[in-house]
């Protein structure tokens, strides 16, 4: 195995996901950048490389089975390892009707790219996962996800309604600590992990957080040594209520 550091993260063109491609570039890591589309995700390259980091495009839509395994393919034949898996790729679809109005069709396209995409895309690189030396994999969930903080009435959470977003996101909760359980005695960490309220084009710029403050979770997971339980779920202040 060669010493070079590396990292994928999916829907990394904008967002949360641009600044934890960011992050990772400028703690060496030889990156690749997930995009679902070429243009967005050559324009995001080009940004990165600007700023001297070392940056590949990886087309990859998480919500289809052919794109994935082609990304799989050509990132094979780019790196014999994966040192980082980031699954930040996600949608929010409607976030404004109640659950007995939500689309069907809306909830499962939630879900394909949710909680399907993360399953897909951690399964096919599994090969390069086990060839790095102690991989790290981040599912990008939410606090919106944990079903403890949703039913209790006196926080934030126990008041919002996001049937189809939030069962996406607390089923990919149980899918991290699923792949955990399976992956951990061969040495790989799998994470759920919520960014904070992040200003990005998912909740219309509402969030109170910058990319950067919301990259930094996903980094810390992913880079620093933790004692932190395999399998959990993780926000900027520690350990969050499934
Ligand atoms: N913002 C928050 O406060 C917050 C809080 C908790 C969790 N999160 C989670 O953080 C992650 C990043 O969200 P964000 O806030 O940075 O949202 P964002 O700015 O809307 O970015 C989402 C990214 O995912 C990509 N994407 C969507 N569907 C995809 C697919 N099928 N295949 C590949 N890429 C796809 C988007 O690509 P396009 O540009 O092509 O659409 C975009 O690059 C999501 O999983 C989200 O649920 C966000």
């Amino acid at each position: 195995m060669n010493n070079v550091k590396t990292a994928l993260v999916t829907g990394a063109n904008k967002g949360i996901g641009l600044a934890t491609a960011e992050g990772l570039g400028k703690l060496g890591y030889k990156v690749w950048l997930g995009s679902r589309d070429f243009s967005r995700g050559q324009a995001a390259v080009d940004q990165l490389r600007s700023k001297g980091l070392d940056v590949h495009l990886l087309l990859i839509n998480v919500a289809d089975d052919s794109s994935v395994l082609e990304a799989a393919r050509i990132l094979k034949e780019q790196t014999a390892h994966l040192d980082i898996l980031i699954n930040n790729a996600g949608v929010a679809l409607d976030l404004k009707t109640l659950p007995s109005g939500e689309n069907m069709n809306l909830i499962r396209q939630t879900f394909e790219t949710n909680t399907f995409g993360p399953i897909r895309v951690t399964q096919a690189l599994l090969p390069l996962l086990k060839a790095a030396d102690q991989a790290r994999v981040i599912m990008l969930s939410s606090i919106v996800g944990s079903i403890g903080l949703s039913s209790d009435p006196d926080v934030i959470y126990g008041q919002v309604n996001f049937m189809g977003y939030s069962a996406s996101k607390a089923a990919l909760n149980m899918i991290t600590a699923a792949f955990a359980k399976e992956l951990g005695p061969l040495g790989i960490k799998v994470y759920a992990i919520e960014p904070g309220h992040i200003r990005t084009a998912l909740n219309d710029h509402t969030g109170t957080l910058s990319t950067e403050e919301g990259a930094a979770v996903p980094l810390r997971y992913a880079t620093m040594t933790l004692d932190a339980a395999n399998g959990g779920f993780f926000g900027p202040d520690g350990i969050l209520p499934w």
